[in-house]
């Protein structure tokens, strides 16, 4: 289950046919047809994966592809079923966010056995022969939500909040939470009173963990939340204990709620983590590999069975100070949106 060294480095089934522009220019493919993709997600729940999934359709339509998405409806077993039906439907590459990172070895035997190149997207599968893995650098976010934290409160109990144990991301955030939190809690400056691991990311498992962690630990001084849907459990937790907007919390995916609570002081911060980057990078990719060709140079990254090529992408630190010049002149989202007027 332990993390890895750094090296070198839909529910729902619709078919989509598409065109070319911006980077990768389209193949030019003989009279075989368009590559045919497949884009197997964990679920839609968390507001990104829509994102994630559009904006990576619309640009492997660019690219000449066609794509069929499914998600596993959050299981591992719902994922395997899905795989099966995507490789029987002749997809040339599948482009997987992992729901279990080992559970998902199954999906890419399944795929080896056919020929059939993976792209772990995201979330990295671990010990299985996956082409390779595109995704944000998730350790930098650990270290972004806690160097948040500590330098607005130096001293006191710490709750971690972590994401899904079964997501190998979950692992890499509470690495770089670590590295940043180690030393003032070698120095006593810090105490770590709980950090349980949040099944399924889910906002109303965490809002349930903090309020017994409340029960038990009244002067709770930072909660290091993995993501933005745990952070607002968090704070629904504290705000019943008259404690939101006096604790400071972190977070992850610069969701629209949790932009708005920056602005309303509840949440700290959150990671931005541009989509549009990483969704069009790894359609370009998919595209290269469904056509027989190589991505490239990339970097790499140990998932236990092998050094995986691999794209890691920067994360943005956000909070009250940057909002304007990140999420908001990316697009993200519009300044309505988060300060509720023009
Ligand atoms: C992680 C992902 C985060 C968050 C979480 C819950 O793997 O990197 O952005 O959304 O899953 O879906």
């Amino acid at each position: 289950m332990r993390t890895l060294a750094l090296t070198g480095a839909l529910a729902g089934f619709c078919i989509l046919a598409a065109c070319g522009g911006g980077g990768t220019t389209p193949p030019k493919r003989a009279s075989t047809g368009a590559a045919k993709i497949g884009l197997l997600l964990d679920d839609l729940r968390q507001e990104r994966w829509q994102r994630d999934r559009d904006l990576f359709v619309s640009r492997a339509e660019e690219l000449r592809a066609k794509v069929e998405v499914r998600t596993g409806e959050g299981t591992s077993e719902g994922q395997l079923k899905a795989a099966n039906e995507l490789l029987d439907a002749g997809v040339k590459v599948l482009v997987v966010v992992p729901n279990d990172l080992e559970k998902a070895i199954a999906i890419v035997d399944a795929a080896t056995a056919k020929k059939v190149p993976v792209i772990s997207y995201d979330r990295l599968i671990r010990g299985a022969d996956v082409a390779m893995y595109v995704s944000f650098d998730n350790v930098k976010v650990g270290r972004m939500q806690a160097e948040a934290l500590l330098s607005r409160a130096p001293r006191g109990n710490y709750v971690l909040l972590g994401g899904a144990q079964s997501d190998n991301n979950a692992h890499l955030l509470r690495d770089g939470q670590m590295e940043v939190l180690k030393p003032a809690v070698a120095s006593g400056a810090v105490k770590i009173v709980a950090e349980p691991w949040i099944d399924g990311w889910d906002e109303g498992v965490a809002k349930t963990q903090m309020a017994s962690i409340l029960k038990k630990t009244k002067n709770v001084a930072a909660v290091v939340a993995s993501n933005d849907s745990i952070a607002k459990g968090a704070i629904d937790a504290l705000a019943e204990a008259q404690l939101a907007g006096k604790v400071p919390v972190s977070g992850q995916d610069a969701e629209i709620g949790a932009c708005q609570r920056i602005v309303a002081g509840t949440q700290t911060m959150t990671v931005y983590k541009p989509l549009k980057t990483l969704a069009r990078m790894a359609a370009g990719d998919a595209v290269k590999l469904a056509g027989g060709q190589s991505a490239g140079s990339l970097t790499t990254m140990n998932n236990g069975k092998k050094d995986v090529p691999a794209r890691l992408l920067d994360p943005i630190s956000v909070d009250k100070s940057n909002l304007d010049v990140t999420v908001i002149s990316d697009g993200y989202h519009t300044r309505a949106e988060v300060y509720g007027s023009k």
